[in-house]
């Protein structure tokens, strides 16, 4: 029974090196507070550390989203916030109300939520700044665009 909760998969990369760096680490997080949960040991700091990670991501996304001129509240953003608000719902249940059973919820909903999200919204995002020329990632075009018409 000790299935990672999430496998990293060649699916998840977006090719920005910053970002898949960030959604590898979060795959690694999510994985150790599942192995927590799977130990029946207490999942609680494994999961306040995916939190915190959480928001440093989301954050840095926020950030590029606004260098390339989204509305500060977006279909995007709005996910995120809505992420972050059940992950701090979890722990106030833990912390406070004594109730580990979101713990257990979460860890699935986070599984199947983060691939969907990075392939549909964290990819748009990548898209975006590298049509602005904001990924950062400036590299010679003539590789990929050699022999083609429409290279603009
Ligand atoms: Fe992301
Ligand atoms: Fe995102």
């Amino acid at each position: 029974m000790n299935h990672p909760a999430l496998a990293w998969t060649d699916k998840l990369v977006l090719n920005h090196a910053q970002l898949d760096d960030t959604h590898e680490e979060f795959v690694e997080l999510l994985n150790a507070f599942g192995a927590a949960l799977d130990a029946g040991s207490d999942a609680l700091p494994a999961f306040r550390e995916l939190l915190a990670h959480t928001e440093a991501h989301f954050a840095m996304e926020e950030g590029w989203m606004a260098a390339a001129g989204f509305e500060p509240v977006n279909c995007h953003s709005s996910q995120h916030a809505m992420v972050l608000n059940v992950m701090r719902e979890v722990v106030r249940y833990a912390t406070e109300l004594n109730d580990r059973e979101p713990l257990t919820i979460v860890r699935t909903e986070l599984a199947q939520w983060f691939p969907a999200h990075a392939e549909m919204m964290d990819a748009a995002l990548v898209e975006q700044m590298r049509q602005l020329g904001l990924d950062g990632q400036a590299e010679p075009q003539s590789a990929c665009c050699s022999g083609s018409s429409n290279c603009a």
